[in-house]
């Protein structure tokens, strides 16, 4: 995420009603990264831990509910990137298609080869022939993908 932001960033600068925001979240404030690289960038970290040692207390996934339920309020023109574990990226995905925001997840799978042989970073898009999806190498077709790309999961 902090990549996507600074390669953006250092293309054009902010336009002067555009914000960037980082969701963050962790188990714990300790666990918390580029909180500091993020807000060097002009992005602003908006925090959520699990035991509330910094920030929401709760999971990230709230956090960006309630988030964009604010923000809706100034007709912002909303897009949602996304990267962390799988339960967590399967609720962005659910919640950004239900709500109509644009959102890109990056895939984490474990990735063997990172050439579509052995099958290790399989996940399932959406395929209009087939209504249970259908399963790609994410190395290959990903890892990002669109939210309206993949099935409601989960994705293997
Ligand atoms: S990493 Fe081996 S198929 Fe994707």
């Amino acid at each position: 995420m902090y990549f996507i932001a600074r390669r953006y960033l250092s293309r054009q600068s902010l336009a002067r009603d555009e914000r960037w925001y980082a969701l963050l979240g962790a188990r714990t404030k300790g666990k918390l990264c580029a909180v500091d690289d993020f807000e060097k960038l002009g992005v602003t970290p908006v925090i959520a831990t699990d035991d509330g040692s910094e920030g929401h207390k709760g999971y990230v996934t709230d956090l960006m509910e309630h988030f964009v339920a604010v923000t809706r309020g100034f007709r912002w023109s909303l897009r949602l990137y996304g990267c962390g574990p799988e339960p967590m990226l399967e609720k962005m995905v659910a919640f950004a298609k239900r709500e109509k925001v644009p959102c890109q997840i990056s895939m984490e799978r474990r990735m063997g080869c990172g050439m579509g042989a052995c099958r290790a970073c399989v996940c399932k898009v959406v395929d209009e022939g087939r209504p249970e999806g259908r399963v790609v190498a994410s190395c290959r077709e990903g890892p990002v993908f669109g939210a309206d790309e993949l099935t409601d999961g989960p994705w293997w």
